[in-house]
């Protein structure tokens, strides 16, 4: 508990309201100690990725003394560091926020720069202004118009403004992107009184906006890999059988535009007694190239 107000403490994301900052660090720190409770169960998951990083970074030949970016770099626990530094001139760390121990680690890789960036930024700002003209009727919302116009608007946002460079990676944060935006939209919208069949559309609609968004973003780089979650599958253990159910990280609209890099394997997120003595959590995780050609950056 001390090591984590420690880090709350310490780690600085000044670029951020308040509530913002105080959700993502919190995560962060969750992770990380998740992470020291469960460092064997974790090991494969962690070991397959960089793995996989650094199998496309050789087969791909992709520039040396280039630049790379890696999206969700976080407390850097499936980020090969050592060979990054060594491989390109310039590496760059997006996350939103950076902890104090990820600060300190990366003083000994000079190649290596961090950027705290919100990548659902824009959406998160469309969202919000959907909560201020509360006084509008419902019938004429912002957030209420039609699916098809809502969708739209979401597309046609900026991506993220990322430098220049040879190769992204998203790194085991796709499933995370969505998060926050979805728990804003709910709010506006059960304060709104939106009826349930519609608060779902949009919120589905934002998820998958999201999602798409990202894989556009990977695509507008010359090299990119994509490394997350495909499903995550709950197991409950019941008086006498084990009961199962299975959440979609990776819709098959997703999947379509993916071409995986080596075989998938599990991830042991959640060991039996990490959040409850009877449920387990597995995820499937793949490492994956974009089918279709690169966009052109704007
Ligand atoms: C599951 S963690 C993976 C962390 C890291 N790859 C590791 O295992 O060491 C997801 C990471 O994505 C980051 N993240 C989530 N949403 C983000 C956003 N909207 N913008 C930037 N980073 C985000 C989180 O802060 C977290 O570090």
């Amino acid at each position: 508990m001390l090591r984590e107000c420690l880090l709350y403490l310490t780690s600085p994301c000044p670029l951020f309201p308040r509530h913002v900052r105080s959700f993502y660090l919190k995560g962060l720190i969750g992770i990380t100690s998740r992470y020291h409770r469960q460092r064997q169960a974790w090991r494969p998951h962690l070991q397959a990725s960089e793995q996989a990083i650094k199998s496309f970074i050789e087969q791909n030949s992709i520039a040396p003394r280039g630049t790379v970016i890696i999206l969700g770099s976080g407390p850097l626990l499936d980020v090969p560091l050592g060979f990054l530094n060594k491989h390109f001139k310039r590496v760059y760390l997006i996350d939103i926020v950076h902890l104090i121990s990820t600060r300190i680690k990366c003083l000994f890789y000079p190649h290596v720069k961090m950027r705290s960036l919100n990548l659902v930024g824009a959406e998160l700002d469309f969202i919000t202004q959907l909560a201020g003209p509360q006084k509008c009727s419902l019938t004429n919302h912002p957030a209420l118009k039609d699916n098809s116009t809502w969708i739209q608007e979401l597309t046609a946002l900026p991506l993220p403004d990322l430098p220049p460079a040879d190769c992204i990676i998203s790194l085991n944060l796709l499933s995370q992107l969505a998060i926050f935006p979805y728990l804003r939209l709910e709010e506006i919208l059960q304060n709104l009184r939106c009826p349930q069949n519609t608060r779902l559309q949009r919120l589905t609609a934002l998820c998958n906006v999201i999602n798409g968004r990202h894989l556009k973003l990977l695509r507008s780089y010359p090299q990119a890999l994509l490394i997350s979650e495909i499903t995550q599958q709950h197991f409950k253990e019941k008086a006498s059988y084990i009961q199962r159910t299975d959440e979609t990280i990776l819709s098959a609209e997703l999947l379509a535009q993916l071409s995986p890099w080596g075989p998938n394997w599990d991830w042991h997120l959640a060991p039996y007694g990490e959040i409850d003595r009877q449920v387990e959590i597995i995820s499937k995780v793949g490492a994956f190239t974009l089918s279709s050609p690169p966009i052109r950056r704007p």
